[in-house]
C-alpha cells in the first residue's frame, strides 16, 4: 500500500471566499481533517471551514497542552510543547502510512509564526508532506484600511507583541511600515513601546480581519484590551510618481 500525504492548508485570514481553489478543493475532498485548538475549544481553524469538510471525513483535534501556569522561558513549557508535536506528529503518521491523506487546516498561510510549521520539521524528509500558501492575516489587516502598506523602497517590519519592550521600541522607531501582530494580552506594552518610538499616531489596529467582527480603528482609540486576533499596522509613505 502506498502511503497518504499531509497537507498543511492554508485558510486565509478567516473568510472562505479568501481561500485559495487547492485549499478548497483538497478540504471538500479531505477524508481526515486534523487542526489544533485549544481544550474545550471549537478550534478557530475549524470553525472558518464549517459546512466544507465531508459528513465522513474523520476529524483529528490536537489540543495544546494548557501551559498557563508554566512560563515561557521555563524549559519544562518547551518540553511540554515537543512532546505534544511529537505525539500529534505519530498520530498523523499512522494514517499516512495505512494509506490515508490528512489535510491540516492552518489560519492564515502555514509558514507565517503558525504551529504546523512544528508539524513539518518533524514530518519532512521522513514522509510526503505538501503545503498550500495562503493570505496572511495581516495582507487582509492593511486592505481593511484601505490604504497601501508599502511604496517603493520602504522597509517593512512585523514584530510580535510578545518581544519585549525595548526591542519593540528599537525596532518601531527605524522602520517604515510596521505590523504588530499577537497583541491580546500585550496591548500595553505594545502601546508603550509605540509612544518610547513616538509612532502612535500613525498606527491603526484593526480586529478580526476579513471576519464578520471586522473593526479598524486608530490606534490611539484602541481600549484597555484587544482579541487575540488583531493587528497594529503603520503604513509606509515611501517613494512614489
Ligand atoms: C499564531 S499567529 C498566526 C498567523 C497566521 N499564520 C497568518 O498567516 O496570518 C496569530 C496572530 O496572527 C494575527 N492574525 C491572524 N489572522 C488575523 C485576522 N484575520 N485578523 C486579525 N489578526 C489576525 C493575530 O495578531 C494573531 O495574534
Amino acid at each position: 500500500m502506498s502511503q497518504g500525504t499531509i497537507y498543511g492548508v492554508g485558510l486565509g485570514p478567516g473568510s472562505q471566499d479568501l481561500m485559495s481553489v487547492r485549499a478548497d478543493r483538497l478540504i471538500r475532498q479531505a477524508s481526515h481533517i486534523a487542526y489544533f485548538r485549544k481544550k474545550g475549544r471549537t478550534g478557530h481553524a475549524r470553525s472558518i471551514v464549517e459546512g466544507m469538510v465531508a459528513p465522513d471525513a474523520v476529524e483529528l483535534p490536537m489540543e495544546y497542552p494548557v501551559t498557563t501556569e508554566i512560563p515561557f522561558d521555563d524549559p519544562r513549557y518547551n518540553a511540554l510543547l515537543a512532546d505534544f508535536y511529537a505525539a500529534s506528529v505519530a498520530r498523523l503518521t499512522e494514517i499516512i502510512d495505512a494509506g490515508g491523506d490528512v489535510v491540516v487546516l492552518c489560519e492564515g498561510d502555514p509558514f507565517f509564526y503558525g504551529s504546523f510549521m512544528h508539524l513539518y520539521t518533524r514530518l519532512k524528509g521522513r514522509v510526503p508532506v505538501s503545503v498550500v500558501p495562503g493570505i496572511t492575516g495581516m495582507s487582509a489587516a492593511w486592505t481593511a484600511t484601505g490604504q497601501p502598506v508599502t511604496w517603493g523602497d520602504d522597509i517593512m517590519t512585523v514584530l510580535m507583541g510578545t518581544l519585549p519592550e525595548e526591542t519593540l521600541a528599537e525596532h518601531m522607531m527605524k522602520t517604515d511600515a510596521l505590523v504588530v501582530m499577537k497583541i491580546g494580552r500585550n496591548l500595553d506594552k505594545v502601546r508603550r513601546a509605540l509612544t518610547r518610538a513616538g509612532r502612535e499616531k500613525e498606527s491603526w489596529l484593526i480586529e478580526y480581519a476579513a471576519m464578520p467582527q471586522e473593526r479598524v480603528l486608530p490606534f490611539s482609540e484602541a481600549g484597555d484590551s484587544a482579541p487575540y486576533f488583531s493587528i497594529l499596522v503603520i503604513h509606509g509613505n515611501g517613494r512614489r510618481p
